[in-house]
């Protein structure tokens, strides 16, 4: 069975673009996020991503990472697994949450959204 490599250009079913680096011998991983959509009020702008994956099952792992805004005041956290088709292509299967910034504890409510995205491959894992 063809591993699922987390390490490439992704694109999700918003439009949304990510470039994953190189997964480190940890598990850990950085890249750069450029969402499609915004709730914000300004113009967007690539933002970094950092999160890690199971190394200890590479063929579909799980993992999970944080998008930290540049240009808006909210952080998103992914979490998700990497499935390999009969085919050898890959998706990322992903839920997130949005949190954004509350003027207040009493505006804490309605102040973290939820979501799910599903990505597929653009671009091979050298980039
Ligand atoms: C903001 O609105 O303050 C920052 C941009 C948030 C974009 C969200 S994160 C979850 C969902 N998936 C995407 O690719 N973009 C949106």
């Amino acid at each position: 069975e063809k591993k699922c490599i987390l390490s490439g250009v992704w694109q999700n079913d918003l439009g949304s673009n990510m470039t994953i680096s190189a997964v480190n011998e940890a598990g850990q991983f950085s890249g750069l996020y450029l969402t499609a959509v915004s709730g914000a009020e300004k113009p967007i702008l690539v933002s970094p991503i950092n999160g890690s994956q199971h190394i200890d099952s590479l063929e579909q792992p799980t993992f999970g990472f944080t998008v930290q805004w540049t240009f808006s005041d909210s952080t998103t956290v992914f979490v998700g697994q990497c499935f390999v088709d009969k085919h050898g292509k890959e998706t990322l299967q992903t839920m997130w949450l949005l949190r954004v910034k509350a003027r207040s504890a009493e505006n804490n409510w309605n102040a973290t959204m939820v979501g799910t995205n599903i990505f597929t491959r653009i671009k091979g894992q050298n980039l």
